[in-house]
């Protein structure tokens, strides 16, 4: 044959294949072109973590993150997620939290234990896929506390249906059957190879770390010490499968009893009773950083405003300073909410509390301390109002509190700002 027909002969072929293994309609019905291929991924580094701060793994460049929470991305369309990354971008965003869970029902991740919904994992590849491309890295939470998508209470009742005696949800954190199921599904999550990427979960520098479960809470005090043994032993299961990865709780930072000179920093009493501690919690070996969440105004929901503002610069001062002193590891706010229903300037007053923590986390990056970053509670777009709370926001719309999260992107961008690297797409910081 001439070599024409070679070519040609090589392109049908090469067509073909693309067809039936590359391109596939996604939900909206558009077709999308997946390569699988590990090595045609965009390049990206992994973040670890040097002391008390976040660094590139690569050339140990510290990392101090601005992001953001959107808790709802597997649920969402693909065009949904792209267009949240490219939002969260052109704010100069780096990382982004959201559920690699969903836990009971057809609808599922996880229909039961052991049991996936195909197409829901599909949408969690897509998600870390696309966040690859976005230059987006994500944390990535296990399981949830609360109800919502299932939670410890749907593992309390498939250990029941698979005939363990168990009452209390406090239970999750101990019994044999539903430690059995969690570390199944965390082998399962960190096993799976992305349809879209070809690259395996726990090879993937786009997550930039695993959390245990969203606010871990216990129904009574007294299990405290079950908690404790759960996040051990969880955090070594990870790092026993998975040793690229950083793992952090999920904690909503309480002080817990014994704490005595610290429970002040606590919202109320009732929070040294929810079986956590801080720093017990955080100091595991395995634990490579601290989370802690902050919620003054629902925390506090009587207080006035300044009684929050107060009480909050407290708070932050208190988990900075613990992780920089106590525990010797970087500390994230993982989530920082302000209600707004209801309230007649609550704009202006959310941007005095996330202000409040960027300024606080901003002077520690100048420092090389111990505050690592902050993620905003929680970021829509138009079209994914059904997964909106009372905290929720399109920033575009709220112009001040847009602008308030690009000026801390650029801001920490500015202090670690490497000479030679080039600039990814969006980069939206003006470099003087
Ligand atoms: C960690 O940081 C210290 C001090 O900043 C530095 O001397 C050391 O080389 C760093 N280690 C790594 C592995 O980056
Ligand atoms: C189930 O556990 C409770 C408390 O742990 C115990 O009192 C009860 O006897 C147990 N029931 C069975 C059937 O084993
Ligand atoms: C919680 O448990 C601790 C000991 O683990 C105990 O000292 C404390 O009194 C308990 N608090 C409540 C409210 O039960
Ligand atoms: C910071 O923590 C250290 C160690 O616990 C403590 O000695 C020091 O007083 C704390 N500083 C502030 C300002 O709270
Ligand atoms: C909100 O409150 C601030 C400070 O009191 C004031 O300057 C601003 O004009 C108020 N905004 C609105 C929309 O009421």
């Amino acid at each position: 044959m001439e070599r024409k027909t070679y070519t040609a002969l090589g392109f049908l072929l090469l067509g073909t294949f693309l067809y039936f293994n590359w391109i596939s309609s996604g939900s909206d019905g558009r077709f999308r072109i997946r390569i699988p291929i590990p090595w045609l991924q965009p390049k990206m580094g992994f973040v670890g973590r040097n002391g008390t701060h976040f660094v590139e793994v690569e050339d140990g460049t510290p990392v101090y993150v601005n992001g953001w929470n959107s808790y709802w991305l597997i649920s969402s369309k693909l065009e949904e997620v792209s267009e949240m990354f490219r939002r969260g971008r052109a704010m100069g965003m780096t990382v982004c939290r959201t559920w690699a869970f969903s836990d009971g029902g057809a609808n599922g991740l996880q229909i039961s234990p052991g049991r996936f919904n195909e197409r829901l994992f599909q949408a969690l590849d897509f998600v870390i896929y696309d966040a690859r491309r976005s230059n987006i890295r994500l944390i990535l939470c296990l399981v949830n506390n609360l109800n919502a998508f299932g939670g410890k209470a749907q593992y309390v009742r498939w250990a029941q249906a698979a005939g363990a005696n168990v009452t209390s949800t406090d239970s999750f954190f101990s019994d044999p059957t539903i430690k059995h199921f969690y570390k199944d599904y965390v082998e399962k999550i960190l096993s799976r190879k992305n349809s879209y990427s070809g690259v395996r979960y726990k090879d993937e520098p786009a997550i930039f770390a695993w959390e245990l479960m969203n606010e871990p809470r216990c129904a009574l005090n007294s299990s405290a010490p079950l908690l404790q043994a759960w996040i051990a032993e969880m955090a070594s299961h990870i790092k026993s499968l998975d040793k690229k990865h950083m793992v952090t709780v999920g904690l909503e930072g309480f002080y817990g009893h014994g704490r005595t000179e610290r429970v002040g920093a606590n919202p109320g009493e009732w929070a040294s009773s929810l079986g956590s501690d801080f720093i017990q919690n955080s100091a595991d070996e395995n634990i490579d950083f601290a989370s802690v969440h902050a919620y003054p105004d629902s925390w506090i929901p009587k207080a006035s405003f300044e009684e929050k503002v107060k009480y909050l610069s407290n708070w932050v001062d208190y988990h900075v300073n613990d992780s920089e002193h106590v525990l010797k590891k970087p500390v994230l706010f993982g989530e920082v909410g302000f209600h707004l229903e209801g309230k007649k300037n609550g704009s202006y007053d959310r941007d005095i509390i996330l202000k409040l923590v960027y300024d606080k986390l901003y002077e520690s990056a100048k420092k090389g301390e111990a505050g690592a970053g902050a993620l905003i509670w929680q970021l829509m777009i138009e079209e994914t109002q059904v997964y909106k709370d009372e905290f929720s926001l399109v920033a575009s719309r709220h112009p001040s509190t847009y602008n308030l999260i690009l000026q801390q992107s650029c801001r920490l961008r500015k202090l670690f700002r490497r000479k030679g690297k080039t600039k990814s797409n969006f980069w939206p910081c003006t470099d003087p």
